[in-house]
């Protein structure tokens, strides 16, 4: 059960939630102001782009943060965006968050990610005011953040959104299952009905067996399930992560990023995920956002991020990525030609370039991306090929995506915009399909059907 809903929270008093400034406005959701910096390409759905028709959980515009003396005056001043140094030097103030604009959809991981001191704890901990921003609005599921008082903001820390963070902050001297029930304790739930919770969570997260043991009896990457466990425990419509796997050595993180992949998938889970380490953020975002200096640089999927890098900061963060196993054929395909469409092996469009490579290596011959029985296009040896160097064009549209008349075609349209603003890949998109070799299957008919083989 989420608790999200004013009504099923305990010691609400509160009337109609504070509409966010702007809520009314007649645009879709997700494709409001979000990302007004001319540096940020923004897809106008997420993965989970079901969302489109609800309020994202988080809708965020214009956010600024700075520390320093009378902070306030300056978004919006003509220092605000000078570099870190020099606004330090002329103000003494230092602006963590600039200027930020997204919406976090239902159902999402939304990582962001940069360097050290680029601001992504700050931006995260704004979301729920562990930290108070200096202007600009927060919204959670259409309800103003910043004009919640403190009941209500209470109410959202300990219901709605659950922190899980890097150092675990588990109480040394409770056992396992009473920092797994912790939250629900402060919430004033019963003990039998807690423990009972606490319990579930402990086989949920893998610890059973565990449960009388104290923290310090536990390997890191058992605590941080811990962590994990207490967070889950109260149920929250969103969980945060502040670099929750850092301190875990690779194998160890390696679980416990399948575990939110699995969090995501089977429990259709809202995360927002900060990390510093791209593999991961590759690995688990639905989109991420790229910060520089508490900008947001570039916003997208995995796929538009390593495929349309906005700027040299972000081709530079993405440069050892190995392109094969990010982009898919959605990417690397042509259109079909004299009978393609009919025969050789079926991708499903997420399939990645990695996962073509071996099928067309396999048949000898290009493979059909198919989409519910209709062939989208195909990839051969050339179309691949051009992908792993980075000579490859803009995704395919696939004929609902042009004919959307919402503007919700989803994740692989807001990829073409990306291409698009970047200047960069578009343009070849519109070229004659033959820019690809035409290389004929040898042997005829394939093996292979009109179902997709690759989820
Ligand atoms: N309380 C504070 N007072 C002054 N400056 C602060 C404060 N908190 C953070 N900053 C500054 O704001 C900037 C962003 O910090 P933040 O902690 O958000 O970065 P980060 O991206 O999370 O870095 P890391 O990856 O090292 O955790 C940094 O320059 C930092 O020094
Ligand atoms: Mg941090």
């Amino acid at each position: 059960m989420n608790t999200n809903d004013p009504a099923q929270v305990p010691g609400q008093q509160s009337a109609a939630p504070a509409q966010v400034p702007g809520k009314q406005s007649a645009k879709q959701p997700g494709q409001a102001a979000e990302a007004t910096s001319p540096h940020v390409s923004t897809p106008p759905a997420s993965a989970a782009s079901a969302a489109t028709s609800v309020s994202p959980v988080f809708s965020v515009r214009e956010l600024w943060k700075v520390f320093g003396p009378r902070a306030d005056r300056i978004p919006g001043s003509p220092e605000a965006h000078l570099p870190a140094a020099e606004l330090r030097e002329r103000t003494g103030c230092t602006a963590a968050v600039r200027g930020v604009s997204f919406d976090v959809h239902q159902g999402e991981v939304f990582v962001v990610m940069g360097l050290s001191g680029s601001g992504k704890s700050t931006l995260v901990r704004c979301l729920t005011r562990l930290i108070e921003p200096t202007s600009g609005s927060i919204g959670m599921d259409g309800e103003d953040v910043l004009a919640m008082d403190r009941t209500r903001l209470r109410d959202l820390r300990r219901h709605r959104a659950a922190m899980v963070f890097q150092h675990f902050g588990l109480l040394p001297h409770r056992s396992v299952l009473d920092n797994i029930a912790y939250g629900l304790e402060i919430q004033g739930v019963r003990k039998a009905q807690r423990r009972a919770r606490a319990a579930e969570m402990v086989a949920k997260v893998g610890l059973s067996g565990m449960e009388h043991r104290r923290p310090g009896q536990l390997s890191g990457g058992q605590q941080q399930r811990v962590g994990l466990a207490r967070a889950l425990a109260v149920d929250p419509e969103v969980l945060l992560f502040d670099e929750p796997f850092s301190a875990l050595d690779p194998l160890i993180r390696r679980d416990m990023q399948e575990e939110v992949v699995r969090l995501h998938r089977d429990e259709g889970r809202t995360m927002v995920f900060i990390t510093h380490d791209l593999s991961e953020a590759l690995r688990l975002g639905s989109r991420i956002a790229l910060m520089r200096d508490g900008e947001i640089v570039q916003l997208g999927t995995p796929e538009d991020i390593v495929g349309a890098p906005a700027d040299d900061y972000v081709r530079d963060f993405v440069r050892d990525v190995p392109r094969e196993q990010v982009l898919t054929v959605r990417r690397a395909m042509r259109q079909a030609r004299d009978g393609e469409a009919g025969q050789g092996p079926a991708l499903a469009p997420g399939a990645t370039v990695a996962e073509a490579i071996e099928a067309v290596a396999r048949s000898g011959g290009p493979a059909r991306v198919m989409d519910a029985g209709r062939c989208l296009g195909v990839v051969d040896h050339a179309c691949l090929l051009d992908v792993v160097a980075g000579l490859d064009r803009a995704p395919q549209p696939s004929p609902d995506e042009r004919t959307d008349a919402d503007g919700s075609a989803g994740r692989r349209a807001g990829a073409r915009e990306s291409a698009k603003e970047d200047g960069g890949a578009d343009g070849r998109a519109n070229e004659a399909p033959d820019e690809c070799a035409d290389k004929p299957a040898p042997g005829g008919q394939q093996p292979g059907s009109d179902e997709a083989v690759t989820a």
